[in-house]
């Protein structure tokens, strides 16, 4: 039986693009193994966003090359970002590697292994750099990568993740995507809800879509018709069998009303909104090329909370960008003070070569600043979420049970005795993520959640009783849901 292992780092995006490898192999007769030394097929799918999660990765290749050493025969492959960046120079740095795909080439990953093993000789998928031809030709090499879905690949059969748009075009001076995912291209709307009707017939009961700036889909029929966010969603919203869509990650400038209308008015979306601001200054903004104002995205918070009544918000923050100044950072922290987010992911500015900033600007705030200012941020973030999560104490929530919950898993993994009656996971309509005892068969179900407590990351509550008594004497028509491997973690 050939064996395929692969680790994964990085966004949704790469999460979504090893489902989609690994199913591929999956039809050329490979089976997926969590123990790289078993393996036929070693894949490291990868992120350039930060340093450390390149150098992470490097690392664990250099690691897993004592099995190459020790058998030949097997394939090691570097994919997805770090590949399209780094190119040759992956093979440079560790000179064993086989096979170096990028984001937009992994269609061909099945053909390259055999490649490898018939040749013997290094093979080399890349796309084209954004200033290395006409944006036609760049964009035709970047190709979205949407085979047919196998439900088997996926953490929960009942929750899948789709493709609406690759790559990006909005330029951050600090960011590597626009190169490594290439030209923002928008899928056809009817791929996509053919891929989200044939997800529905496999199980699945909640989408993700996933795009970079997801917000500023748009897809341009060529006859004078456009299918933007709003409407994709308003068509997908008629699959029955669906329960939620979910949607990131927004670009504030492209929140239009007609999606927060969307929001608004179709039940089975998602009340969630991830818009990353990156910076509450103006000038490191400017620097940025976040094309906003802290005063036009204090509106379009507004706006969103206006139009959307009890949505739920979160953000990005990038601490420590070139010349980000105690006043500058000043103003971030009052504007994570005020703009009362759900939740915010925080990240120490980490220059990146071949970006803008790291042409321009030096990188001059010393390591200690960032990490002080990661924390006082992070800090004033917690108070927040703590309130926020409090709010729902006492109220009831509408829960999909994802399954067990990290205190169980983490239970499991020491060997101790399971419980009686597991705590089990899911997430809100608003994405906030709740706990709560029940049966473990309630996985993949909807349910009504009293929540009683809660800290800033985490509610807690009862599932309804009657519910509860319903379920049990029903024969159970969810697919079973299987743990399945660890190595597909994203940090
Ligand atoms: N350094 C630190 N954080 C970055 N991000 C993107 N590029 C960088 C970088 N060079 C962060 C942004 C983005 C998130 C996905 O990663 O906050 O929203
Ligand atoms: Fe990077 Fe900016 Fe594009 Fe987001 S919008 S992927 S931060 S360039």
């Amino acid at each position: 039986m050939k064996t395929v292992y692969i680790e994964t780092v990085g966004c949704q995006m790469n999460v979504l693009d090893s489902e989609l490898v690994i199913a591929a192999l999956k039809k050329d007769g490979y089976t997926l193994t969590d123990t790289p030394a078993d393996a036929d097929v070693i894949l490291f799918n990868t992120c350039s966003v930060r340093e450390l999660a390149e150098e992470k990765t490097y690392s664990a290749v250099g690691r897993v090359m004592q099995h190459k050493r020790q058998d030949p025969t097997k394939v090691v492959g570097v994919i997805g970002c770090m590949a399209q960046k780094d190119g040759e120079g992956v093979r440079t740095r560790v000179p064993l590697v086989d096979m170096v795909v990028g984001t937009g080439q992994l269609a061909k990953i099945p053909e390259l292994v055999r490649a490898v093993q018939e040749t013997r000789q290094p093979q080399y998928a890349l796309s084209l750099g954004r200033k290395d031809a006409s944006r036609h030709e760049v964009e035709a090499s970047f190709e979205s990568y949407d085979p047919a879905r196998d439900p088997e690949m996926r953490p929960t059969p009942f929750q899948a993740f789709v493709r609406v748009q690759i790559g990006c075009d909005k330029f951050c001076t600090y960011c590597v995507v626009p190169s490594t995912r290439g030209p923002e291209q928008s899928r056809h709307p009817d791929h996509i809800v053919q891929e989200v009707r044939a997800l529905v017939n496999q199980g699945c009961k909640e989408v993700t879509l996933i795009g970079q700036t997801v917000n500023s889909y748009v897809f341009d029929h060529g006859d004078g018709r456009r299918t933007r966010l709003s409407d994709l969603i308003a068509t997908m919203h008629d699959v029955a069998g669906l329960e939620r869509i979910k949607f990131v990650t927004n670009f504030p400038k492209d929140m239009t009303n007609d999606l927060l209308d969307a929001v608004r008015d179709l039940p089975k979306v998602v009340k969630y909104l991830h818009v990353p601001v990156q910076s509450g200054c103006d000038e490191v903004l400017k620097r940025m090329k976040r094309l906003y104002t802290v005063a036009e995205y204090r509106e379009m918070l507004d706006r969103c909370r206006e139009r959307v009544p009890g949505v739920a918000i979160s953000s990005d923050f990038i601490v420590g960008f070139c010349g980000e100044t105690d006043e500058s950072f000043d103003k971030t922290m009052k504007l994570v003070d005020e703009a009362k987010f759900k939740n915010s992911f925080i990240f120490k500015y980490s220059e990146r070569s071949g970006t803008k900033a790291a042409e321009r600007y030096p990188d001059d705030v010393p390591e200690v600043v960032k990490k002080r200012r990661n924390n006082d941020l992070l800090a004033v973030q917690n108070a927040n979420s703590l309130a926020d999560h409090r709010q729902w104490i006492d109220k009831s929530v509408s829960v999909l049970v994802e399954g067990r919950s990290k205190r169980e898993t983490s239970r499991d993994r020491k060997g101790a005795e399971p419980a009686a009656v597991p705590q089990l996971t899911g997430r809100t309509m608003t994405d906030h993520i709740a706990v709560f005892d029940a049966p473990e068969r309630l996985t993949g179900r909807t349910v009504t959640v009293d929540v009683d407590d809660a800290t800033g990351f985490t509610l807690f509550g009862r599932v309804r009783t009657e519910e509860l008594v319903g379920v049990t004497g029903e024969a159970v028509d969810v697919p079973a849901f299987r743990p399945r491997r660890v190595s597909l973690e994203v940090v």
